[in-house]
């Protein structure tokens, strides 16, 4: 199997002004502080402070993603934001197809796929979202659900350029619940056998994050899982304490 260097990255969602940067400063502090962390740590902040992220993380290790991108390179589209423009402003990542944007924006798996596209097309990791909802669970085709959302979203450019795989029930989100750890094993392998039938080799190399009240009480079991090799994490990356011992739980 191969070894897969965990990656830990933070999502500020529509939080976050300029005096947040203290909150970077202080994490930076933190991951300093302690041994080195094992994980790739990312922070994805609301774009008006993506520079500064980038700008401020460059001297201590934290990379920079952007929470959405436009799938056209430029053109009239007034309120988006290009790909490029995020690997302007200093952005390594950017989450596509969060079930935020899928339920609010009405994003399709096509669209979450052309965005995936463009991200790669502008030398970005593109992180891409998945989860199926409650009702989904309940009605046990949460699997069949996943499947089918990574069939659509995952551009064949895969399997020559890195993607990331974020697993995010959407019961999970912002809940404080979570599945069972066995549920996120099953659901990961599953994902893994997707990957690894579609991309080969490639598949077994990429990251499946898992997303969905990560918390720092239980960050070290679920991370402790087998095909988990790192988290999105919400709510617990807007605080540095509580990012900084999710990243050291891996
Ligand atoms: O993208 C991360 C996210 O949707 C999970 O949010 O607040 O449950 O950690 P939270």
């Amino acid at each position: 199997t191969t070894t897969i260097t965990p990656l830990i990255a933070g999502n500020w969602k529509m939080n976050g002004l300029r005096a947040s940067l203290d909150e970077l400063t202080a994490l930076a502090e933190m991951m300093t502080a302690g041994e080195a962390p094992r994980a790739i740590v990312v922070i994805c902040p609301p774009a008006t402070i993506l520079a500064a992220v980038a700008r401020q993380g460059a001297t201590s290790g934290i990379l920079a993603g952007g929470q959405d991108c436009h799938p056209a390179a430029s053109g009239a589209h007034t309120g988006d934001i290009a790909a490029g423009m995020l690997a302007d402003a200093g952005a390594q990542y950017v989450i596509v197809g969060h079930s935020e944007r899928r339920a609010a924006h009405g994003e399709t798996d096509d669209i979450v796929r052309a965005k995936a596209e463009a991200a790669i097309g502008a030398g970005l990791k593109p992180i891409i979202c998945v989860g199926e909802t409650e009702a989904e669970r309940d009605g046990g085709s949460a699997e069949s659900v996943v499947v089918s959302q990574l069939a659509g979203s995952i551009p064949d450019a895969a399997g020559q350029h890195d993607v990331i795989v974020a697993y995010e029930p959407v019961w999970a989100i912002g809940t404080g619940r979570t599945p069972s750890n066995d549920d996120i094993a099953q659901m990961h392998d599953a994902i893994r056998r997707q990957l690894v039938t579609r991309f080969g080799d490639k598949g077994q190399a990429i990251h499946i994050l898992y997303g969905g009240s990560l918390k720092p009480q239980n960050a070290r079991e679920i991370l402790a899982i087998s095909n988990v090799n790192g988290g999105l994490v919400g709510g617990a990356s807007l605080l540095a304490k509580d990012f900084a011992t999710i990243i050291s739980a891996v």
